[in-house]
C-alpha cells in the first residue's frame, strides 16, 4: 500500500518502487528504519540497519527483489544502528558487485566494523548515483549528527531519506506521521543528538531545493509532504545540543553569544560603508547578544578631529573637561583642551547615573548619558584621549 495506516510486518511500499523493509521492535521507542529503491539486480538498501532487525530486513527485502540484487547499500554514517546488519546481509549473499555508498569520513570508520565490502565514496561521483530509472541526488548535512552524514534524495518519488535528520524518539508504533504533534517525537530526538541549532539550520539550508514529497527518517515516522514544511519551520527554531547545555550555563551561553556576535560584526563591516551606521549595528549586537547597555568609541588625539564627521553631535561631559585641564593630564591634552574646537559641546554632568553594577568603578566622566536632555543615539560616545 501507499500512505495511510501500514502493516508493518511486511514490507510496505511508500512511493512506486520505494519500500520501507525495516521491523518495528516491540517497546523501543527508537526504531530504525530501513528502504530500499527497487531496481532489478542493481537495487539499493538505504541504511541496511541494526544487527537486532536483519533477520526481518533480510526477509522483506527478498519478499521483493531477493538480497543477491542488492547491488548498492547506502550507509548515510557509521553508526552500529546502520551498519549492524551489513555482516548478515553479506553472509546472506548480495549482489556480486554490492559496494557501501558513502562519504570518506564514514568509511574511515566503517572498514572498522572488518566488512569485506568495497566501497563507493559519494564526493567521488558527483554526489550522484544513477539507477536504472532513477538518479539518487546525496546531499552533504555534516555533524548531523556524525561529520560524513548525508541525506539521499530519490527524484522520481521526491523521497528524502533523511537518516537521523528528523528523526524521533516515539512510543507510536505507527509507521506514517499524522500530525504535527510528530515535532515533540523530533524535539527530543534533535535536542540530544544535534551538536547546534547553527549546524542545524546549515543541514536543513542544503535540502531547501528539494522537491520533496515525503521524508523518510531512520528513526521515528514517514513525514507526509503536508507536515514537511511546517516541520521544517520548528525544527529551525528548536535548541539543541549545546545550545542546550548553554540554558544551565552562564559562562557558556556568553560565550555562544560571543561567537555569534563575531560573525555579525564581520557581517556588519562586510555589507555597511556608512560609519555611523555600523557604528548603530555593533552597538544592537552587543545589546542583543552580549547585553551589553552600551560601547565606548576611542579616539587618539591625532585623529580627533574625525569625530564630528562621524557624529552628528560630540558632547563632552563638564567633568571630562575638568579631567582633562587636569595638571596630571598629558600636555598635548591640555593644550588640546585649552582650545576646543567649535564642534565640540560640553554639557552639564548630569546626576549620577545609576544604572546595571557594570558601570561601578568607573570615573565620572564615563557614566553613560541616558538623562541627557537630547535626542541620544544608541552609542554612548564616551571617548579618551590617548597619547598623541
Ligand atoms: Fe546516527
Ligand atoms: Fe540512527
Amino acid at each position: 500500500m501507499v500512505g495511510g495506516v501500514a502493516d508493518t510486518c511486511e514490507a510496505v511500499e511508500l512511493a512506486p518502487r520505494v519500500w520501507w523493509v525495516g521491523s518495528m521492535l516491540p517497546a523501543d521507542r527508537f526504531q530504525c528504519h530501513v528502504y530500499l529503491v527497487e531496481q532489478g539486480d542493481q537495487s539499493v538498501l538505504i541504511d541496511p540497519g541494526s544487527a537486532l532487525i536483519a533477520d526481518v530486513v533480510i526477509r522483506k527485502v527478498d519478499s521483493i527483489v531477493g538480497v543477491d540484487h542488492v547491488r548498492w547499500l547506502v550507509c548515510s554514517h557509521q553508526d552500529p544502528d546502520i551498519i549492524g546488519a551489513l555482516p548478515a546481509l553479506h553472509d546472506r549473499g548480495l549482489h556480486p558487485d554490492a559496494k557501501i555508498v558513502t562519504h570518506w569520513r564514514d568509511e574511515a570508520l566503517i572498514v572498522h566494523s572488518g566488512t569485506a565490502l568495497p566501497f563507493w565514496r559519494i564526493e567521488e561521483h558527483n554526489w550522484r548515483l544513477p539507477l536504472k530509472d532513477r538518479t539518487l541526488q546525496f546531499r552533504f548535512t555534516p555533524y548531523v549528527h556524525f561529520a560524513g552524514a548525508f541525506c539521499t534524495f530519490d527524484e522520481v518519488s521526491g523521497t528524502l531519506f533523511s537518516s537521523d535528520l528528523f528523526g524521533g524518539f516515539s512510543a507510536d508504533l505507527s509507521l506514517y506521521a499524522s500530525s504535527m504533534a510528530y515535532f515533540e517525537s523530533m524535539r527530543a530526538f534533535h535536542e540530544h543528538y544535534m551538536p547546534s541549532r547553527e549546524i542545524l539550520a546549515h543541514a536543513l539550508d542544503q535540502l531547501r531545493d528539494l522537491p520533496m514529497r515525503r521524508i523518510a527518517p531512520q528513526h521515528g515516522q514517514i513525514i507526509p509532504e503536508e507536515l514537511i514544511a511546517p516541520l521544517i519551520g520548528q525544527l529551525q527554531q528548536l535548541e539543541c545540543g549545546i545550545y542546550l547545555l548553554a540554558r544551565d550555563d552562564p559562562g557558556l551561553a556568553f560565550l555562544l553569544g560571543a561567537n555569534r556576535t563575531m560573525r555579525d560584526v564581520v557581517e556588519t563591516l562586510v555589507r555597511e560603508t556608512e560609519f555611523s551606521v555600523v557604528a548603530r549595528h555593533l552597538a544592537d549586537l552587543a545589546a542583543q547578544n552580549l547585553r551589553v547597555s552600551s560601547l565606548e568609541l576611542w579616539a587618539r588625539i591625532g585623529n580627533i578631529d574625525l569625530l564630528p564627521v562621524l557624529f552628528d553631535k560630540v558632547i563632552l561631559p563638564s567633568v571630562v573637561q575638568v579631567e582633562l585641564t587636569d595638571p596630571g593630564a598629558p600636555p598635548t591634552v591640555q593644550t588640546w583642551i585649552a582650545d576646543p574646537p567649535t564642534w565640540l559641546q560640553v554639557h552639564e554632568t548630569p546626576s549620577r547615573y545609576s544604572g546595571p553594577a557594570f558601570t561601578d568603578g568607573l570615573d565620572e566622566g564615563r557614566q553613560p548619558p541616558s538623562p541627557w536632555p537630547f535626542r541620544s543615539t544608541p552609542i554612548c560616545c564616551s571617548w579618551t584621549i590617548g597619547r598623541a
